[in-house]
């Protein structure tokens, strides 16, 4: 039975270090840690993700901007805004909800986010930070993650991990970070030819693709380490990951759950990312 990598815990931790370190930020510079979110039409998951930002901002003693822009609002007006916040000098992070309604060019906005606000690491430069092993801002999930797994002293050098996904959000990213400790990283996606032969391979799993209990718990290799970073909705409201948690429980030697694995995790990492830049900003780090 595999043990639980609880990353509300885990969470609770790093926020109240960065409560600290924000405290003393205030102290050195009279001047409060700013994030401004910006979210943009209604998607409903969206709207629960920010307003676990705010809160969080509200926990840790960060001031939060919160615009919540209509649907039809266009790539002009918040490319202007996202300018406007690149140069507030009370904003040390900027966070662009995604997915953006589809007339918007994602693209276009997160290149427009100065790379030194870029709290969730996704401007290009950032990303190419990561790849080519420079210091930058780290995306938050994968991120986090590490952060998990160093907190259970999972040791990575040469154990084989599978990625699930490759978006620039979660996957890419996570892969390069997987790779930088000496992991052997296998990539997989929707092409992959057998995915369950791949899951039954790793040493470490992680899922990120959105598909509610894809990968069946009788894939995974006895003694794996499982992180689910999938969120779906089920027709009857429950909410579960892309791993079927109880048959991967019994077979894993740790695992995340969904809700209060990687999640709160997420939120906690953007906080430390924020502090980062805000430190960095100031001359402090
Ligand atoms: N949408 C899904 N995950 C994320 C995230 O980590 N940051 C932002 N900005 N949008 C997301």
């Amino acid at each position: 039975m595999a043990r639980i990598i609880d990353g509300k815990a885990i969470a609770q931790r790093v926020r109240a270090e960065v409560k600290a370190g924000a405290l003393a930020f205030g102290e050195a510079t009279g001047v409060r840690i700013g994030l401004a979110l910006l979210r943009v039409g209604d998607d409903p998951a969206s709207a629960v993700y920010v307003r676990s930002k705010v809160k969080a901002c509200a926990e840790v003693g960060f001031a939060s901007f919160e615009h919540e822009l209509p649907r039809e609002t266009s790539q002009r007006d918040l490319l202007d805004l996202v300018a406007r916040l690149d140069q507030d000098p009370a904003v040390h992070g900027i966070l662009v909800q995604l997915p953006l309604p589809d007339h918007l060019d994602a693209d276009a906005v997160l290149m427009a986010v100065d790379p030194r606000k870029d709290v969730d690491g996704f401007h290009p430069l950032n990303a190419g930070r990561l790849m080519t092993g420079r210091p930058g801002v780290r995306a938050c999930t994968p991120f986090g993650i590490m952060r998990m797994l160093d907190h259970v002293g999972i040791d990575l050098a040469g154990r084989r991990a599978v990625v699930v996904g490759r978006s620039n959000i979660v996957g890419k990213p996570m892969a390069m970070l997987l790779l930088e400790r000496n992991a052997t990283v296998v990539m997989c996606h929707s092409r992959t030819r057998d995915l369950a032969e791949e899951v039954g391979r790793a040493d470490l799993l992680v899922s990120a693709i959105g598909r509610p209990e894809l990968i069946r718990g009788a894939w995974v290799r006895p003694g794996a380490v499982v992180v689910d970073v999938g969120m779906n909705r089920l027709p009857d409201g429950r909410l579960v990951g892309d791993v079927e948690f109880p048959a991967a429980e019994s077979r894993a030697s740790w695992i995340t759950t969904v809700p209060g694995g990687v999640g709160p995790m997420t939120v906690a990492t953007l906080m430390a990312n924020t502090l980062h830049a805000a430190r960095l900003a100031a001359g402090l780090a």
